[in-house]
């Protein structure tokens, strides 16, 4: 019986020792707890600041290569002659003639505005192919929303004809 109340006996040294070191590990844990915190918020920051610069490079070229690549046809060509003759100037067999290879794009600019201004009926070859359809004229396109749609499938689709200058459409439409 009094050897096992030894065994147990409150040491005063002991207890102090054990718990300096206890608190020891504490400060020592939350030490490098904080520490890692902060070379974390270090390096978002860091990165933060690099996709910054990242979107910014993105945003800087891309609208330079957008406008250098697009021509100014192709928004008229969008919403004018797209649904008929197709995105890829394609058109529609027995319907639409195409506006691609082998059409009528690399004709005459004369008869291209006349076409634009003032429609097309009757039979029409394209590539071996008769269509006897009708195209309504386009006679709200202003000069040069023609100019640039007419260069534009002309330079497109395959085509490798010369542009259409607007002073061109502008002769053609006040002769007639
Ligand atoms: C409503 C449909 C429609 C729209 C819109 C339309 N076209 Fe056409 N286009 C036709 C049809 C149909 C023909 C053939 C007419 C025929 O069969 O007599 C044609 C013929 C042509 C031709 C001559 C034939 C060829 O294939 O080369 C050209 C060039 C042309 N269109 C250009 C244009 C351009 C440029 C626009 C837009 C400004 C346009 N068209 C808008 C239906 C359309």
């Amino acid at each position: 019986m009094e050897i096992a109340f030894k065994a147990v006996s409150f040491n005063p040294l002991n207890y102090f020792m054990s718990r300096i070191v206890d608190r020891l590990i504490f400060y020592a844990i939350l030490g490098i707890f904080v520490i890692s915190c902060q070379s974390n918020t270090t390096k978002t920051k860091v990165d933060t600041a690099g996709t910054q610069l990242l979107a910014k490079e993105i945003v800087n070229t891309q609208p330079t290569q957008k406008a250098a690549k697009e021509h100014p046809g192709k928004a008229v060509y969008a919403k004018y002659c797209l649904v008929c003759h197709q995105a890829n100037g394609s058109g529609v067999p027995g319907m639409y003639p195409p506006l691609s290879n082998g059409s009528w794009v690399g004709k005459d600019p004369k008869e291209l505005v006349g076409i634009l201004t003032k429609g097309l009926s009757g039979k029409v070859e394209v590539n071996n192919e008769v269509y006897k359809s009708a195209m309504p004229a386009q006679a709200q396109l202003t000069n040069e929303e023609i100019a640039n749609v007419l260069s534009y499938v002309r330079s497109d689709f395959g085509n490798n004809f010369g542009s259409v200058d607007v002073e061109v459409v502008k002769k053609i439409r006040s002769a007639k």
